[in-house]
């Protein structure tokens, strides 16, 4: 990490937050943190920057839900000339039990793939990640399976239920959480949490050859705020009895780490999921092999599907004001 320039969404908390202070740890010399609001992400970076004790914070608003909010912490980077070298795309929730759109029409929980594919998108129009780039999503393991309380949605099944079989109909329907999409608040961040899976297999492949890009789940880590907005049977149930079993919780410095130790991989396992060992939510991370993860037809139509969202493509000359 010495000399490099990280840029971390959603350090306002949790995660992210503790992610840039390893960061700094690790000898980054610039690390770019963002929030949604410019007043909320400089007082992150003023109190990282006294936690720390290293000048290396850069403060920049970054409203996810909102695409101009997208072009303009574009607009900055561009300005300031400096390429990236680790993407870190942190910022997510687990949604509430009311159902919650963005202006632009996507649920919440799924918005942040749209404002992280117009940022990644962005960045590498601009020439502003640099030619090793590292990209890092924040993954979880429901997307997998197997988790109590979370269903992802069998995409297949449900775009030939409703949409002639047509999977990029199905996915953009599950990221704006209709037509023919029951709002269940678990079941939706499973599919995002899919859907981000097969966003970063798709992105791989388009990346120049020297970059890369993960999904990882920082594993369970309770101790942030991601289930603010969680239901009672999540927040008071689910949670307290699975944290009494050992290996299933770990601090959020230990969750963050699994991102900083994913941006060291190679190029050989991009476009890969990485998360917890089946049946944990902490330890070691390890690829995810199940067969839906790698199934081309679903991570091409999952691409498809957050391009006509965001109106952002690579190959499009589109800009992200179209978007906006
Ligand atoms: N903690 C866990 O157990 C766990 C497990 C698996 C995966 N994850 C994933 O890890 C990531 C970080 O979660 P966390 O545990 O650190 O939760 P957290 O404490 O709630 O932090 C989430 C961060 O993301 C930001 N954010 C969310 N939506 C955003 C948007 N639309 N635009 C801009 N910023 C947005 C939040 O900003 P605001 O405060 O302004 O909302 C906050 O800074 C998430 O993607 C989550 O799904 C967490």
């Amino acid at each position: 990490m010495d000399h490099s320039i990280a840029l971390v969404t959603g350090a306002t908390s949790g995660l992210g937050y503790a992610a840039a202070r390893l960061l700094a740890a690790a000898g980054c010399r610039e690390v770019i943190v963002t929030g949604r609001s410019l007043a909320r992400i400089q007082e992150t970076a003023a109190q990282l920057a006294a936690e720390t004790k290293r000048q290396v914070f850069t403060p920049l608003a970054l409203d996810l839900n909102a695409p101009a909010s997208v072009q303009s912490a574009l607009a900055e980077i561009v300005m300031r000339g400096r390429p990236i070298d680790l993407l870190l795309l942190n910022a997510g929730m687990v949604p509430g039990k009311a159902r919650v759109l963005t202006a632009a029409g996507v649920e919440q929980a799924q918005a942040p793939l749209i404002g992280h594919h117009q940022l990644t998108i962005g960045l590498l129009r601009a020439n502003l990640l640099s030619p090793n780039a590292r990209i890092v999503i924040a993954g979880a393991e429901p997307a997998r399976g197997g988790v109590p309380m979370f269903s992802y949605t069998d995409v297949p099944a449900f775009a030939a239920k409703y949409f002639r079989g047509d999977r990029t109909a199905a996915i953009e329907a599950l990221i704006r959480n209709g037509p023919n999409v029951k709002y269940v608040p678990n079941n939706t961040y499973a599919d995002a949490k899919l859907i981000i899976a097969w966003w970063v297999a798709a992105l791989a492949r388009r990346l120049p050859p020297g970059m890369a890009a993960y999904a990882v789940s920082p594993g369970g880590a309770t101790a942030t705020k991601v289930v603010r907005n969680a239901g009672p049977a999540l927040k008071y149930l689910f949670i307290p009895i699975v944290n009494l079993i050992p290996g299933m919780n770990q601090t959020p410095e230990t969750a963050a780490g699994r991102y900083i130790q994913a941006s060291a991989f190679g190029t050989d396992v991009s476009g890969q999921f990485f998360a917890s060992a089946k049946g944990k939510f902490s330890g070691p991370i390890e690829v995810q092999r199940q067969p839906h993860l790698y199934d081309h037809a679903s991570q091409e139509a999952a691409w498809q599907a957050v391009v006509k969202v965001s109106g952002v493509d690579l190959s499009s000359p589109a800009s992200l004001s179209a978007a906006s």
